[in-house]
Formats: structure tokens, sequence, C-alpha cells
């Protein structure tokens, strides 16, 4: 064999071949491994599609035939006529959760794909099918089992059980946070470190927490972000009791005010930096210099107090953080349920760039969030939209989109803080009243 050279190039030739294939059988495995229960649906639709294209493609009208002759029609024994060839557009395919995004170099428009939407959605068996052409000769069909604002995603910090997959210091400020997904499947994403202060608005019960629970969470596994949290209705703080830079449940505003005064005391001390830096900006965070979260639940609750000394003295706190606070590494994160302007003064709230307005009950709620609101084509004084929904803008999006948050459920917050506890990050006891709560 040794001698014999086209044995040899035989050889490599069936070697390469298997290794090839064996590459591609393990990539198959590792994506379906790696795939949550939805995208592996997804996974054997995108495959259906990909067999039965050819069959369907001409059905619909989606294939040209080409009488031009081929060579060996032409130069050939001319004992047939010449068939034409049915020329299909080679389909490829991506799958997630949602359903699955066809690519297709295509052989007629985009009007004749148009046409042959209903055909697609009965035949791949989607609900619907969203067809563009990004440039010329490449027509995108993206197809959508389920609808993404109907459904519930699962955070992915949690694995398929609901078990917390992730490791404290894990991420660092600069990765993205995600979100949740738009109603086209586009993946929404918070960039801490790129990112100013935010305003999340809606009714109770409308999904506020379970948002933030996402940013809590990342934002608890950086190891370059210090978190403050004030909440007096112990629900976004309590699982992050233990491990929090700082927190407050205090119901006056007292309490807060102290923090957020040790916070601009902070800033003073960090505007030293900006001379030996020669900077006017922290754009890089690390242990020794966090970037620092400060969420506030229920501002209202503070804002609106009856102790009205008490109350001014908190507003001006944060007002200072609102409009200087980001440039040195402060992120302000307000939840209230009620966006108007007896809670946030107009000075606070325009400096708080990104907007997440979950279901409110009226326009003018609505049009404190986004003022240009009326001349959007979707709006958060909507009954109909469900627990998990809003309207949001964050980062640099140009106009606002329909949001379903990642579902990170405040047990699974629990957990994570648990892991955390577990690795030494505890920094303080729950308070008493809630261990008699666990004993009881
Ligand atoms: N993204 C989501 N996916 C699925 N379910 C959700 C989602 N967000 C919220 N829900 C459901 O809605 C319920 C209420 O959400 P949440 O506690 O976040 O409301 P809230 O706006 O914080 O209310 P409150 O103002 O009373 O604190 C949750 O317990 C959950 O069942
Ligand atoms: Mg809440």
């Amino acid at each position: 064999m040794a001698d014999n050279p086209l044995g040899l190039a035989l050889l490599a030739v069936v070697g390469l071949g298997v290794f090839g294939l064996l590459g591609w059988a393990s990539f198959c495995f590792v994506r379906w491994y790696q795939a949550d229960a939805e995208t592996r649906v997804s996974l054997r639709q995108a495959r259906r599609m990909r067999w039965g294209w050819k069959r369907l493609a001409p059905m619909l009208g989606l294939a040209v035939k080409d009488a031009t002759p081929t060579v060996v029609q032409q130069y050939g024994p001319q004992e047939q006529p010449a068939k034409p060839r049915v020329l299909v557009p080679r389909l490829r395919t991506r799958a997630d959760a949602f359903g699955v995004t066809a690519d297709a170099l295509p052989q007629v428009g985009l009007s004749a794909w148009q046409d042959a939407n209903e055909g697609l959605c009965d035949a791949w068996g989607m609900r619907r099918i969203r067809i563009s052409q990004p440039k010329p000769g490449v027509i995108v069909a993206r197809g959508f089992r389920r609808e993404p604002l109907e459904a519930v995603i699962r955070s992915p910090l949690l694995g398929p059980d609901g078990s917390p997959v992730c490791r404290p210091g894990q991420f660092v400020s600069t990765d993205d946070v995600l979100l949740g997904w738009d109603e086209d499947g586009t993946p929404i994403v918070l960039n801490l470190a790129y990112s100013a202060h935010a305003l999340v608005a809606g009714l109770t019960r409308s999904g506020k927490s379970i948002t933030v629970n996402t940013l809590l969470a990342y934002a608890s596994l950086m190891r370059d972000v210090r978190l403050i949290v004030i909440d007096p209705n112990l629900g976004a703080v309590a699982p992050w009791w233990r491990t929090a830079y700082k927190v407050s449940d205090a119901v006056h505003p007292d309490e807060p005010t102290e923090i957020l005064r040790w916070v601009r005391e902070e800033m003073q001390r960090r505007e030293q930096l900006f001379w030996s830096g020669r900077t006017d900006r922290i754009t890089e965070f690390s242990p020794e210099l966090p970037l620092l979260l400060v969420v506030i639940d229920e501002v209202a609750n503070y804002t609106r107090h009856p102790d009205r000394k008490a109350r001014e003295r908190f507003e001006a706190e944060l007002l200072a953080i609102a409009s200087q606070g980001a440039k040195f590494g402060i992120r302000l994160w307000l939840l209230t349920q009620k966006p108007s302007a007896d809670v946030l003064t107009t000075a606070v709230r325009t400096n708080l760039s990104a907007r997440i307005c979950h279901r409110v009950d009226t326009v003018e709620d609505f049009l404190h969030l986004f003022p240009d609101g009326r001349e959007l084509d979707i709006t958060a004084a909507d009954r109909t939209m469900p627990q998990g929904v809003s309207i949001a803008s964050v980062g640099d999006m140009r106009t606002p989109v329909r949001l379903r948050s990642v579902y990170l459920p405040t047990e699974a917050c629990w957990q994570i803080n648990d892991l955390m506890c577990a690795e030494g990050l505890k920094v303080r006891e729950l308070p008493d009243r809630v261990d008699l709560g666990k004993a009881a």
C-alpha cells in the first residue's frame, strides 16, 4: 500500500471524509445538547423544512424553469427533447426558541415570496412568517412557531430544571445583559458599562420586579459592580439582602437619603481621578473602582412621603446623582407604578435615558416615559398587554420596541444568592424577622 500513491490518495480522501463527517456530527450533537426544549423542536422543524424544500418550492411558485439546454443535452445523443430544468433556491436554516429563520438565494423576487407566505406558513407549521430582503439576492423568511411576546422565556442564568447555572464573578460590567426579546425575536440587551440611568414604570403586577430581577442578578454576578438596593416593599431587595453593598427597606426617606448621600460623596472622591486620569468620564471599571448600580423600587414612596422636609432632602440627593452620577460610574434605576410629574420631577426624569414601560393605566402615564408616544404605533396604555411585556427603549435603540422580559423568578434569585453566600460573598445577615418567618 505504501508504494501505491493512488492507494495513499484514496486513503487520505476517505480519511478526510470520515473526519469531516465526524466533525459535522459532533457539531450537530453539541448544538442539540446546548439547545433548550423549544429550540430542539425548531431544530427538528428546520430539518423537515430542508428535506421537503425541493418539492415545496415549485408548488409555491418559488422555483424557475430553465429551458437552456445543458452541454450534454446540446451535444449528446438527441433521442429525447430537452426537458427544462427546475432551479430551486438554496435554503439555509437557523433555529431558535421561537421558530426557524430561512435564508434563501432566490431564483424569484420578493413579491413571489410574499405571495407564497400563507402556503409557507402551512407547509412549515408556522404561525406567521416575516419575509424581508436585507440585500439584493438574499431573501430572509423568519418563521414564528411561537410569538416571542406571548412566550414565557426562561433566563439563561437557569438550567432546564430551573436551578442556577451561573458562577459568582462570572461577568463584568461590559458584558451584555439579556433583558428579553422583541416581537421579531431579536434579543434586547443592556450594557451597564456603556448605558446611563433608567426608569421602569408599570401598574402593580405588570412585571417590573421580574424585569429588574434580571438586572440585579447579572449585576450581582459582575465582579466590577457594586449593588445598592433601596426598596420599601422588600420585593426586589430581599434576595440580595445578604450580598448587596448597601441595602435599605426603610419606609421613611431618611435612611435611603443617607445612602444616596454616601453615593454623592463617592462621586466627589472619584472626581480626583479625573485630574490624574486626564479624563472627564470613568469608562473602565474594576473591583477597586467598581460601577455602582443604585436601584430604588417604588420611588414614589419617598418622593411623595408625607414628611415634607425628609422628602425634599431625598429628592435633592436623587437629582444630584441623576444629573451628575453617570460620568462617575453611577447607574441609577428607578421603579415606579405611576410615572407622573408629582412622583419624579422633570429634572430627574430627563436624566433617566433608558425607559421600560410595562402596562400603565392612561396614555398620559405612557407619554411621561415616551413624550413622542402619540406618534408610535405601540402603547403601554393597553389593557391587553400581558405581564412581563413592556415598551422599551434601551441602549442606542432608535425607536422603542415591545419587549418580553426574560423570566427570572424571585425564588431563583434567592438560589443565585445562596450560591454567592456559599462562596463567601455574604456581607450581612438576613433581618431577624425574616429568619423567624422562615422558621415558622
Ligand atoms: N417576564 C415575565 N414572564 C412571565 N411571567 C411574568 C413576567 N413578568 C412578570 N410575570 C408574572 O407577573 C407577576 C408579577 O410581576 P412583578 O412582581 O414583576 O410585578 P411588579 O410590576 O413588580 O408589581 P408590584 O408593583 O406590585 O411590585 C409575576 O409574579 C409573574 O407571575
Ligand atoms: Mg415589584
